[in-house]
């Protein structure tokens, strides 16, 4: 049986080869890693090696800085060495074909020697190299006799939202492992474990602390505790940046303004920068987010985004190659929807217009892939074809905030894909999105890309196992985003749990198909996951959340129609801020790809589709099949028992069978509530029809009570029950209503925050199930403190014999402010979903 493994290696877990596989590799006699300091990265990776060869061989090999002056590589011996340091005449002339920025040549020598050259263009770059041995060498593949592989872009960052208090916003995975209680921790452990994992996926940069920053973050005690940070990751070839908050000047500085063209707010922030590269000389630089949900920036000031933009990037100036990123994501979250012209999509475009030409040559844009906030669906962001001369920085995001945070699987790739292959025809020429982000299309030095990940201090680091294939891919696609999304998560199940087929298989498709299968279930043809973007969660379905605000999430769905009119003919123009022959697809609802739909048009729910199928219908058959899909993850899964540690499957099974009911949650509530708005049924009269269903709210209730449940379509016919108070139990009975036979018994309740409720599930006098609401801890995530479609969840309890007669009785004992809530319980027969 494999031991049990908490994910803390992640996909570096270097598992030993089988016996027979590790001896017909050469036994490998001296690591010879060409460096000067503890700390440069060469010498990292001289010991990350030293290490992988023995977990992974079981070969100790010892390592040498220099070759001693031979005049030969010795035979078995591996070098890793830069460019410049490789003595090559001992090592004799190579054909290397010329590297970028952090590239790196790797060869293992086919003239007998059994030796390995691993030459980076700098020290990065050999530890890159380094790791791709490790990674081959770790999957049992060949390594190549000469390989040379260099990156898409130089910017291949990470964000993390990080605040002081050791909270994370939109993590998902535990608290900080950079900050606790106002400070740095004194603990830097788990920071140089995630240089590792990022060098490893060549990831070269980190911004440590929330885009939504505040002032203490610059206190002297925390100037130094970055010091600490950067010292720890720079090992690994890993630089750092931090965000800042605007007002700072004000706020910390006691200047009486943060206005940007002010003379003292200049020399406040050059004194700040100075102080900073005292501590982290090698600092990248500054991510500003201003004028944006309330954070105050330049607009506040009635200065231009550029004069803001241009104070940092001038204050940066004279240290070194720092950079301002600056965010944008700068909208109006108070926007009118009663005027149809108003659109939060073309808030970039128009924030941002006019100023291509005036950024200072150190200042960067940062744009999220999508025109509104990392939806399930969204076409590439508009204002990645308006940016010609200040280069960009494509912003993705690993943690999966609206794709299920966690608790639901979604490899991300596929959704990249659609955002990096897209061609935005950029003066009528090919605009691969890829190879606007890599500098090529409009010659730029330096741009590339940045993911809001958000690893936390949980062994799992993002709070599941699986999730983790999320953050390796963002590292491969960085360095190459044409790389096959399959191969990749093939890459990582390999080294992550093993090459077994059956291991590797199962992976594999379920994580090609999560992406899919969620949308299908959230949010169709480009409407957006609908979930509650009001109560801030951004997690479980609430569709009438999206419209009735000033957050610019809209649908616009009314009795007749749904979906954004974005067109310039009729809607916000948004249409029009794609170069034209872009601009001439989406304006018209029969050329705009169809996944993208309701993004552009508003249409009525009877629009007819390619497919022969109304608008309407296809949300339910959508709906149903996504969920349908879903249900088949928990049971795929159970393949991998015994064929992994218990640990990990379990970890992940828990997490399977809960996005299995919460996909039915989703179902439901999307189903019901638009069946409610249009009226129109489904043509298989699914919606609204559970034949194996009893409502809680039709039991026998000894100390509970029925509720409404808002919104109505978060409890199956809009009803619940909770107990009487927080200190008494209740019952609810129901004589059985089915035939006698095997059922799996599920029983649908709300987990939410503010208590752990217990409860018991008898069938007569057997006690078939004992649980407590406790997802929030085991899942790791903020739900909400209330009953909805966040804490809406399933349990389920398999091939129950059911006889004549049997009484069904659920006890609940509430906890705080969970009362116990149930919604209802399913008696489904094997093979039918409800
Ligand atoms: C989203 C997210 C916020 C975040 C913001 C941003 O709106 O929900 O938590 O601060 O994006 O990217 O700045």
């Amino acid at each position: 049986m494999a031991a049990p493994e908490d994910g803390l290696e992640a996909w570096l877990r270097y598992a030993p080869l089988p016996a027979e596989i590790a001896k017909s590799y050469p036994r490998y006699l001296g690591i010879v890693a060409l460096c000067e300091s503890e700390t440069s990265p060469v010498c990292t990776a001289g010991k990350e090696l030293q290490d992988g060869l023995k977990k992974i061989l079981g070969q100790q090999v010892d390592i040498t800085n220099t070759l001693n002056g031979a005049d030969e590589l010795p035979a078995s011996t591996i070098l890793i060495g830069t460019l410049n340091a490789v003595p090559w005449a001992a090592v004799g002339k190579q054909v290397i074909p010329t590297l970028k920025e952090d590239g790196f040549w790797l060869s293992a020598r086919n003239d007998g020697t059994a030796a390995v050259l691993i030459v980076g263009q700098n020290e990065r770059g050999a530890l890159y190299g380094t790791f791709e041995f490790l990674m081959l060498l770790a999957q049992n593949k060949p390594c190549p006799t000469s390989y040379a592989s260099s990156p898409s872009a130089p910017i291949r960052w990470v964000n993390q939202w990080d605040n002081l208090d050791g909270t994370i916003e939109r993590g998902y995975g535990g608290r900080s492992i950079f900050f606790n209680d106002g400070e740095v921790l004194k603990d830097l452990t788990r920071v140089a474990q995630y240089a590792r994992l990022m060098a490893s996926v060549r990831l070269n940069g980190i911004v440590v602390n929330n885009v939504n920053s505040h002032c203490n973050l610059l206190h002297p005690i925390n100037l130094r505790g970055l010091g600490r940070i950067a010292d720890t990751m720079r090992p690994w070839g890993v630089r750092i940046g931090v965000a800042l908050y605007f007002d700072t000047p004000q706020e910390l500085g006691g200047l009486p303004t943060s206005d940007p063209l002010d003379s003292e707010v200049v020399s406040y922030w050059n004194g700040v920068t100075v102080q900073l590269y005292q501590h982290v000389p090698d600092m990248l630089g500054y991510l500003i987010k201003a004028n944006s949900e309330g954070q105050p920036g330049p607009l506040t000031y009635g200065r231009t985004l550029a004069d803001g933009a241009n104070m940092f990037a001038k204050a940066l100036k004279p240290h070194g190659d720092g950079i301002v990123m600056y965010r944008a994501f700068v909208y109006n979250h108070h926007l009118d929807e009663s005027d149809w012209k108003n659109d939060r999509a073309n808030a970039a475009v128009e924030f941002f217009d006019g100023l291509d030409d005036v950024f200072e040559d150190n200042v960067l844009v940062q744009i999220k892939y999508g025109p509104i906030d990392f939806q399930v669906r969204e076409p590439p962001s508009p204002l990645l074809a308006h940016q010609r001369r200040t280069p960009i920085i494509l912003e993705f995001q690993v943690c999966q905030e609206y794709l299920g945070q966690q608790s639901h699987l979604a490899y991300l790739p596929p959704l990249w894909r659609t955002i990096l292959d897209f061609d935005l025809r950029i003066d009528g020429k090919p605009s691969l999105v890829r190879d606007i982000a890599s500098g090529n299309r409009f010659g730029w030095k330096r741009s590339g890309y940045a993911a809001v990940v958000n690893v936390g201090n949980d062994t799992t680091w993002l709070g599941s196992h699986l999730a983790m294939s999320n953050l390796y891919a963002y590292g491969r696609y960085c360095w190459d985003p044409s790389s096959n999304e399959t191969s990749v998560v093939q890459d990582w199940t390999r080294l992550s749990f093993g090459g077994h087929p059956t291991i590797v298989n199962t992976i594999t498709e379920l994580s090609m198909e999560s992406w899919s299968v969620y949308e299908s279930y959230t949010g169709n043809l480009g409407i957006q996951t609908l979930c509650d973007i009001v109560k801030t969660c951004h997690y479980g379905p609430s569709p009438a959340a999206m419209d009735g605000n000033g957050w610019g999430q809209w649908t616009r769905a009314d009795a007749h129609a749904i979906g954004m009119d974005r067109t310039v003919a009729t809607g916000t123009g948004n249409a029009g801020q794609y170069p034209p022959e872009v601009a001439t697809v989406f304006e018209n609802p029969r050329t705009t790809p169809e996944d993208l739909l309701l993004w552009f048009h508003h249409v009525p729910y009877t629009y007819q589709l390619k497919s022969g199928k109304t608008v309407i219908q296809h949300f339910y058959d959508a709906h149903y099949e996504g969920a349908q899909r879903a249900q088949t993850f928990p049971a795929r899964w159970k393949a991998l028992r015994g064929l992994i540690d218990d640990k990990r499957f379990e970890h992940t099974a828990i997490r399977l069978s809960y996005q299995a009911g919460h996909s039915l949650i989703w179902r439901d509530s999307i189903c019901t509530f638009y069946y409610a708005k249009c009226g129109i049924p489904d043509k298989h009269n699914r919606v609204g029809n559970h034949q194996w269903r009893v409502e809680a709210e039709d039991m026998v209730l000894s100390g509970y009570k029925i509720i409404p449940i808002t919104p109505f379509e978060s409890a199956s016919k809009g009803k619940a029950i909770i107990t009487d108070s927080n200190r008494t139990r209740g019952t609810a009975k129901c004589v059985v209503p089915f035939p006698p036979g095997k059922y799996n018994i599920a029983v649908n309740y709300y987990d939410h925050l503010g208590g752990k409720s217990r409860y018991q599930l008898f069938l007569g006098e057997r006690l078939i199930g004992d649980w407590t609401g406790d997802l929030e801890e085991c899942l790791l995530h903020d739900f909400s403190d209330l009953r909805d479609g966040h804490s809406a969840t399933r349990i389920t309890f398999n091939d129950i014999q059911v006889e004549r007669g049997d009484v069904l009785m659920i006890v609940g004992t509430p906890d705080g402010t969970e009362l116990a809530p149930v919604d209802y319980v399913s008696f489904l027969p094997e093979g039918i979903i409800d």
